[in-house]
């Protein structure tokens, strides 16, 4: 973790269409998104200068914009193009993208109808540390005891920052009681995912993972279900209740963080990472290098 603060990195920052001085780049403490979480971002990482996946990160981040229902005032095109030329700017290889949009501070209210919404982009620099055999250990989690909500009580396909809540609350007991992440089960008391990634199962070379009706269907989830599939792996999409944890051999997350990374320990339940678990690691990782390079 860099131990200078977010606030006091270097370079720039897309903001509203202009590029700013990293230090510049603020608001007001009286801004709806703040108060009222209405808000929507995405993360994304840049292997080798190339944003994996940027298109469907932004799409989404337009996506979760509407359900929260705004209209994100640049275009997918738009924002892309600020992305990569702010990759550039920044200087990266290996990165972390931050787009966000936000309501202003027009109106502070519950009511916020004539808000601007705000855009901005960060990029700083986060290596992919990958060592397999540190990874290939698998991490443990704790179980979260809040419950990812029914779709109607939340908007829950957005990426909505108010849905994070919960997440900071379940994953900073999880670190307290030693754990390096939880699961989240959802309102019905079935698997969901982890505070920031989601979850798949090994039984007898078959992958199981909860179908996501209520979290979100990850951009890595989808690539890793294709990686499982072109490899001839049968990835089954259904529901998941806690106690079929204990006929399961092999679990991992899957994120643009997380990337794929194996679980040993959910609560009482335990995990070996195995084959499935390792060629899926090693598959993402060969998928995510910059095509140029891949070609070289
Ligand atoms: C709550 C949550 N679930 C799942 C994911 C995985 O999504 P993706 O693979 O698109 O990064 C993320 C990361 O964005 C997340 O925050």
């Amino acid at each position: 973790m860099a131990s200078v603060p977010f606030d006091q990195l270097d370079g720039e920052i897309w903001y509203n269409g202009e590029f700013v001085p990293w230090a510049d780049a603020k608001l007001h403490v009286l801004t709806h998104g703040l108060h009222y979480a209405s808000s929507v971002f995405e993360g994304e990482r840049a292997y080798g200068g190339e944003i994996f996946k940027l298109t469907e990160h932004t799409e989404r981040l337009h996506a979760s914009g509407k359900i929260l229902g705004f209209t994100v005032p640049y275009s997918v095109a738009e924002i892309d193009a600020a992305c990569v030329e702010l990759l550039k700017r920044q200087g990266f290889a290996d990165a972390y993208v931050r787009p966000i949009a936000w309501r202003g501070s027009e109106m502070m209210g519950v009511s916020a109808q004539k808000n601007r919404i705000n855009v901005a982009i960060a990029i700083w620099q986060w290596p992919s540390y990958f060592k397999p055999e540190e990874r290939l250990k698998g991490i443990r989690l704790d179980i979260a005891e809040y419950l990812r909500p029914d779709p109607r009580t939340a908007p829950s396909k957005s990426k909505a920052a108010g849905l994070y809540m919960i997440c900071t609350l379940s994953k900073h007991r999880a670190e307290d009681r030693g754990y390096a992440d939880a699961l989240m089960l959802d309102w019905r008391g079935q698997v969901a995912e982890a505070t920031g990634a989601n979850i798949f199962f090994v039984q007898d070379g078959r992958i199981h993972t909860p179908t996501p009706d209520c979290f979100l269907d990850g951009i890595t989830r989808r690539t890793v279900i294709g990686l499982a599939r072109q490899r001839g792996y049968e990835v089954i999409e259904r529901v998941i209740m806690p106690d079929e944890m204990t006929g399961f051999t092999e679990c991992f997350l899957t994120g643009t963080a997380a990337e794929v990374t194996p679980v040993s320990e959910i609560g009482p339940y335990r995990f070996t990472p195995g084959e499935i678990s390792t060629n899926l690691v090693n598959d993402y990782m060969a998928l995510v290098q910059p095509k140029r390079a891949a070609a070289e």
